[in-house]
């Protein structure tokens, strides 16, 4: 049984209103709204997304701003109705309140009492689930354990960083020992050593069995750790798989220094390049076929200009994201 079954679920909403105007102004009103087109706007957030993740896995749920990402998570842990489609976690209709026993929750934002210390805050929710004094004193020390902040178990949260606080968030949706967990954006805002943290969480959640779902807009978190990841753009999924093959085959570039050139071979030569930057009287090109690179050489020599220098590179993992989800 897969731990999340997801089947052209969609979910659209209608929000704020589109105004079409009119001069047959002696309309009565409200045949005048229906004949003018006044309609609701509708924005298709998720785009009937079918997908399965496993037990045990990590998953990396990966799109840009906007993608739909937050929507999915929302859907599956019953904070919003669909508007078709169907999913399951771990056997469970989402549509039945039993799917969310054994799911954990980290929001985008997550709200905190700023007073409460870090152990009085994950108390106070392990009250809300009925665990007796000396069950929940145990508990509280193994999640401040596993998130790292032993040492900040008397600190008041209003004092801790913006890792900390998302390494409480984590531990506050770990507190029904969830099988299945889903983070929204785990890693935003945080420095390295903040997302070096993060991943170190996740993977201590991987090996005691636990299938991590987490969102994000950047590559790099999830290809170190991610056993399979999906990629979400405009409410589409554009693919699941390891990321390698997701990726599929990184571009060789060359990126080109010059120095000198005229308006008019800047212009020819800016046509060559996949992406270009002008600083001064510099050019930075990034030239990503032969024919094309050959070609901005012979404009460089034939206007005279100076090759500051010439660099060989693969395109970087976030490039080449950047164009899959183009
Ligand atoms: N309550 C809502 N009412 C209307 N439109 C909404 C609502 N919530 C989300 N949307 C729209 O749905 C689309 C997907 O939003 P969503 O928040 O799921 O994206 P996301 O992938 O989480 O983005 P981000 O990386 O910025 O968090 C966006 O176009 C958004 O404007
Ligand atoms: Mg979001």
């Amino acid at each position: 049984m897969p731990a999340v079954k997801i089947v052209e679920l969609t979910k659209v909403f209608r929000s704020g209103f589109a105004f079409v105007p009119t001069n047959r102004d002696s309309l009565h009103f409200a045949h005048r709204l229906r004949l003018t087109g006044i309609r609701r706007i509708r924005t298709v957030a998720l785009d009937s997304l079918s997908l399965e993740v496993e037990e045990g896995e990590i998953f990396g749920y990966l799109g840009p701003n906007g993608a739909g990402k937050t929507t999915t998570f929302k859907l599956l842990v019953g904070l919003l109705r669909p508007t078709s489609g169907e999913a399951w976690l771990l056997g469970n209709n989402i549509r039945d309140i039993s799917s969310q026993k054994e799911i954990g929750f980290l929001p985008e934002q997550p709200y905190f009492y700023d007073y409460l210390t870090a152990r009085e805050f994950l108390d106070f929710y392990c009250q809300l689930y009925n665990l007796s004094k000396q069950a929940r004193k145990r508990r509280v020390s193994e999640l401040l354990e596993l998130v790292g902040l032993q040492d900040a178990a008397s600190v008041q949260l209003r004092k801790f960083s913006r890792g900390m606080l998302q390494r409480i968030g984590v531990a506050q949706a770990l507190i029904n020992e969830p099988k299945l967990v889903f983070f929204d954006e785990p890693m935003s805002g945080l420095d390295p050593i903040g997302r070096k943290q993060m991943r170190d969480v996740i993977l201590r959640l991987k090996a005691d069995g636990k299938t991590v779902i987490y969102s994000s807009h950047i590559l790099s978190d999830v290809e170190e750790i991610c056993d399979r990841a999906a990629i979400l753009s405009q409410g589409k999924l554009h693919g699941v798989g390891q990321l390698n093959e997701l990726l599929g085959v990184r571009k060789q570039l060359v990126e080109m220094s010059i120095e000198g050139l005229d308006e008019t071979s800047k212009a020819k030569i800016k046509e060559l390049a996949s992406e270009s930057i002008e600083r001064g009287n510099r050019i930075i090109l990034n030239i990503s076929d032969e024919v094309a690179l050959k070609e901005a050489q012979d404009i460089v020599i034939q206007q005279g200009a100076k090759l500051l220098s010439l660099i060989p590179r693969t395109e970087s993992l976030d490039e080449l994201f950047a164009r899959k989800v183009e």
